[in-house]
């Protein structure tokens, strides 16, 4: 690890996906439908808020949130798989790969602060109907919003900071299909301890403790709801919750297995089948997930857009 080729590196090399080139199209068209579905769906989603005064309320307003996040999150990373897959040399410079290792960070940790304020919502509103509307106030709806982006910009800029400072040599080939941190700092010829100790404390405050937090909230959710059980009580805390778990599940199991247990062996295929499960499949399912199947989502979709939609919203 000494003093090898001090050479600065200008551009990386992905290597994408572990698909034979027979498949490369299937993939590609595969790849283009997931991601024009998200972009779709979270922009209904956030035009429906926007115009629906019904929905001018914490939970959805949190939702919108949740869905302008996913659109990022998946743009940060799909558009640029998708040209790589067209192209002879998958290149990124290196200021285009610290610029979406950046973004990336900003976006997840952004989903995950959304997804404790969410639950945190769902709690309030279960647990204490009655004092629902004072405690979950516009204001504190604003502020939980503005401390998520606060928190996640700087949490990401650290990480990105640590980065900069590393010097690459001559290995410039990134065996993953975005500019993923633990995948850049397999590659840098100086020390990565400070980044490794970092990603793990910070990884577990930023991940570990919203994941908790939200598992406590839907927790309580139940107990609340079971204390009296009637049928329709349960149904419907299996509905709501139960696809919201779901949701919760996918987006921190992945990343918890990727970044607190890596696998020692480097497998990477595995490493990035799992990181496809969070960055194109949770922010495609989360606007059907926690939306679309909802009774105000349809209503609002009616009002909105007028009797056109009603086989729109009937398919759903
Ligand atoms: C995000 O939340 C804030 C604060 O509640 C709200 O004013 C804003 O409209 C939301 N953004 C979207 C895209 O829904």
């Amino acid at each position: 690890m000494t003093e090898r080729n001090q050479t600065p590196i200008s551009e990386f090399l992905l290597l994408g996906l572990p698909i034979q080139p027979e498949h490369q199209n299937l993939f590609y068209a595969l790849f283009l439908s997931m991601y024009l579905i998200t972009v779709l769906g979270n922009l209904l989603i956030i035009i429906l808020i926007h115009l629906d005064s019904h929905l001018h309320t914490p939970m959805y307003l949190l939702l919108g949130n949740l869905s302008f996040s996913d659109l990022c999150f998946s743009s940060v990373t799909i558009p640029k798989l998708l040209q790589n897959m067209q192209s002879q040399v998958p290149s990124i410079p290196y200021a285009g790969c610290l610029t979406q290792m950046y973004f990336f960070l900003c976006f997840a940790d952004l989903e995950s602060f959304l997804l404790v304020a969410m639950a945190y919502d769902r709690y309030v509103a279960i647990c204490f109907p009655l004092h629902y509307t004072t405690i979950m106030s516009p204001k504190l709806c604003l502020s939980l919003v503005v401390l998520s982006w606060v928190l996640t910009m700087l949490h990401a800029l650290l990480h990105t900071l640590l980065v900069v400072r590393l010097s690459f040599c001559s290995d410039n080939v990134i065996p993953h299909f975005f500019c993923e941190i633990s995948a850049l700092l397999k590659l840098a010829c100086s020390n990565t301890h400070v980044n490794e100790l970092v990603i793990f404390i910070m990884g577990g405050l930023v991940i570990v403790t919203p994941f908790l937090l939200i598992l406590g909230s839907y927790v309580q959710i139940f107990s609340s709801i079971l204390k009296v059980p009637s049928a329709r009580g349960i149904h419907k805390a299996f509905s709501t919750c139960g696809s919201h778990l779901s949701v919760v599940s996918l987006f921190y199991g992945t990343i918890i297995g990727l970044y607190l247990c890596p696998s020692a062996n480097n497998s990477t295929v595995k490493d990035t089948v799992m990181a496809l499960m969070y960055t194109v499949v949770t922010p495609m399912l989360n606007p059907f997930i926690y939306s679309l199947r909802n009774r105000d989502m349809k209503g609002a979709l009616r009002r909105v857009f007028g009797k056109k939609t009603i086989l729109f919203s009937v398919s759903w």
